[in-house]
């Protein structure tokens, strides 16, 4: 089942029971300062065209869609607040918070978190690295994701160690048995960003790929669960719920991407 509401995440919250929601995943606006926006285009052969691809050959641009949300926050802080607390309130006793943020305000999100879950129950900060975009000249380029992971009852908590996958040994030196199996991964997480024309782009800005969600859900779900995403977005954490037979709840206050989930999940929920 997956179950897409609109409208803003505070009101919808607060009409969800206590207690009732395995796992949560949100990924909200990061407070770039900027509205966040993603144009489609369509090329097509024009020798006349402004964009020139292999061979010289020709092609003409026409924005047929642009999508985007606000992501400037006078008051970030105070802005979360409330639905983290929503957020704590319906998760069952076992269950868990998967924060999805960025350089820019992660370390005063995570003192917020820690106030409402304790800090006992900070089990994880993920990262999530990636490779794609230009380098500033003036600092480090920023190329990381984080991801703090909070447990209700950090004594008892759903987490599935079997379902971590094994990545390959980096280093010649490990011999051939340990070459062959690999490692389990750890919370650094290396994973490509959506590309342009990979299979699950929608157009959605700051779309996540599906496989960060897929170990999210694998380790930290059973089968049959349910999982919200009240910053539904493209609605990745549904893809990912459907694929692995998990229930869901998406909440999004954007109808563009209410209409996107409905196109990219409704016809196999
Ligand atoms: C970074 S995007 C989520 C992207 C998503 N993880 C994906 O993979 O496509 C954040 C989303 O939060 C939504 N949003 C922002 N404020 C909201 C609010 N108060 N209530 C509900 N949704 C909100 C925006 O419309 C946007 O779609």
């Amino acid at each position: 089942m997956i179950d897409i509401r609109e409208g803003d995440n505070l009101e919808l919250l607060k009409k969800i029971g206590s207690e009732s929601v395995n796992l949560i995943y949100i990924d909200p606006p990061f407070n770039t300062g900027k509205v966040q926006k993603r144009k489609t285009i369509r090329t097509s052969s024009d020798e006349n065209g402004d964009r020139v691809g292999f061979h010289g050959k020709r092609y003409s641009t026409e924005i047929i869609e642009t999508k985007g949300y606000n992501d400037s926050f006078d008051d970030y802080i105070g802005f979360l607040e409330p639905r983290l607390r929503e957020a704590y309130r319906i998760l069952k006793p076992d269950g868990s918070l998967f924060f999805h943020n960025d350089f820019r305000e992660v370390h005063y999100c995570k003192i917020l978190l820690d106030r409402i879950f304790g800090r006992d129950s900070f089990i994880n900060e993920i990262i999530w690295a990636f490779d794609f975009g230009g380098r500033s000249r003036k600092r480090w380029a920023p190329k990381h994701n984080n991801i703090l992971f909070y447990a209700k009852n950090p004594k008892k908590y759903t987490f599935h160690y079997d379902a971590i996958d094994f990545i390959p040994y980096r280093s010649e030196i490990a011999g051939k048995e340990k070459l062959k199996r690999g490692k389990k991964e750890t919370d650094v997480w290396w994973n490509t960003i959506v590309g342009t024309n990979s299979k699950e782009k929608t157009g959605y800005p700051n779309q996540k790929p599906e496989n960060i969600l897929r170990r999210i859900i694998k380790t930290s779900s059973n089968p049959g669960d349910l999982v919200l995403d009240f910053f539904a977005g493209s609605g990745t954490t549904g893809s990912v719920c459907q694929k692995l037979g998990r229930n869901c709840i998406l909440i999004d206050n954007n109808p563009e991407a209410i209409s996107g989930m409905r196109q990219r999940l409704e016809p196999a929920a």
